[in-house]
């Protein structure tokens, strides 16, 4: 089986290769080029195409990609939002995706990012380089004694909620469809946001949690909470965030997701991208810390992306589809 693999990264490449070294049946070739319309065509010859999180793929590629006899996309990820799933279906293109990597990778960089705004790490990183061991505008609080709220407690969110538990936090939870679980209180989310001195977004972007943190649930948040997004930028109206920042609503506010995502892909950003950014907007301000959708970057996690997208493509090709990974 032939794969073309589009926007590869080396620490990407590296995991690959080293779990396709005993498959003699898998060819990969690796390209840097990101996954469009344009660059569908490269995909003459192969069998599949792998491609990660932020790729668009919509019906006129899936189109070409019909024209050009591909019969298989590998998402190297578990998101599948910017699949036309519909268009593949009648093309007949399977889509397979990771749906289950490590929750423990995202929940940990969660946790990283709320202790890093909380404790100003990225603000004492910078003065101690420069010479500056000052303790004025450090102080933190807590989280011991505190109460951390998870907005959806999946995968991710349960392993966040273990973690907080772990630091001697109480943990409640909001969730569209609670599990039974002895470690949490369910509450709804009005409740979660008025009790939550952290607060902490694991529930998918889909249409009714669009714009979920907007100015009125930000309104109900108690002042001085900490805010964590290690989820889907759409969850927050970036804007309201703004301003909720700006009426010192806020202790801090991490994200490793935002809203402007897609802009950010590229390394080198054009001024008049930045002029417009609320992503820039946001990084002005001392209490915020973004980072850049790292949450999965870990190795275990990028080992566990590369073997099961394998293990998918295999399943693919002699016919035994591993059903809870395929999307259709
Ligand atoms: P999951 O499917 O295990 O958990 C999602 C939870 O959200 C479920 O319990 C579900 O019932 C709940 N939910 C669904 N609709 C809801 C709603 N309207 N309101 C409240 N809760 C709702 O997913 P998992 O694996 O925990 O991933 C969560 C999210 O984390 C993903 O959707 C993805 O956006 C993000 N993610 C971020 C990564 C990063 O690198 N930063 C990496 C992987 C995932």
């Amino acid at each position: 089986m032939k794969i073309l693999f589009y926007g590869t990264k080396n620490y990407e490449k590296e995991v690959f290769e080293k779990h396709c070294k005993d498959k003699k049946d898998l060819e990969i070739v690796y390209l840097q080029s990101e996954f469009d319309y344009q660059t569908a065509r490269l995909s003459n010859g192969y069998d599949a195409i792998c491609i990660f999180v932020n790729t668009e793929v919509d019906a006129r590629s899936v189109k070409r990609l019909k024209e050009n006899q591909v019969k298989l996309i590998l998402l190297r990820c578990a998101g599948y939002n910017n699949v036309d799933l519909q268009a593949c279906r009648q093309e007949n293109i399977c889509v397979m995706r990771v749906p289950n990597y490590s929750p423990q990778a995202v929940a940990e960089m969660a946790m990283g990012l709320a202790l890093a705004v909380n404790r100003k790490i990225h603000k004492a990183y910078i003065k101690v380089r420069e010479n500056n061991f000052a303790l004025t505008g450090l102080s933190g609080f807590n989280f011991y004694g505190k109460t951390a709220g998870i907005v959806g407690a999946g995968k991710i969110g349960l392993a966040m909620a273990k973690i907080c538990n772990g630091f001697g936090m109480k943990v409640i939870a909001y969730d569209k469809y609670p599990q039974k679980s002895n470690d949490i209180e369910y509450v709804d989310l009005p409740e979660l946001l008025k009790r939550s001195d952290l607060i902490s977004l694991h529930c998918p972007l889909i249409g009714d949690t669009y714009h979920l943190i907007n100015e009125e649930t930000i309104a109900m948040m108690k002042d001085g909470v900490i805010l964590v997004n290690t989820s889907r930028g759409g969850l927050i109206k970036t804007d309201d965030l703004i301003k909720g920042i700006r009426d010192k609503k806020f202790f801090g506010v991490a994200l490793d997701v935002y809203e402007e995502e897609d802009d950010y892909v590229f390394e080198n950003l054009e001024d008049d991208i930045l002029e417009h950014s609320t992503t820039a907007r946001l990084l002005s301000f001392p209490n915020v810390i973004v980072t850049s959708h790292q949450g999965f970057l870990t190795q275990e996690a990028l080992n566990a992306i590369a073997e099961t997208t394998i293990d998918n493509a295999i399943s693919f090709q002699c016919g035994k589809l591993i059903e809870e990974n395929k999307m259709c």
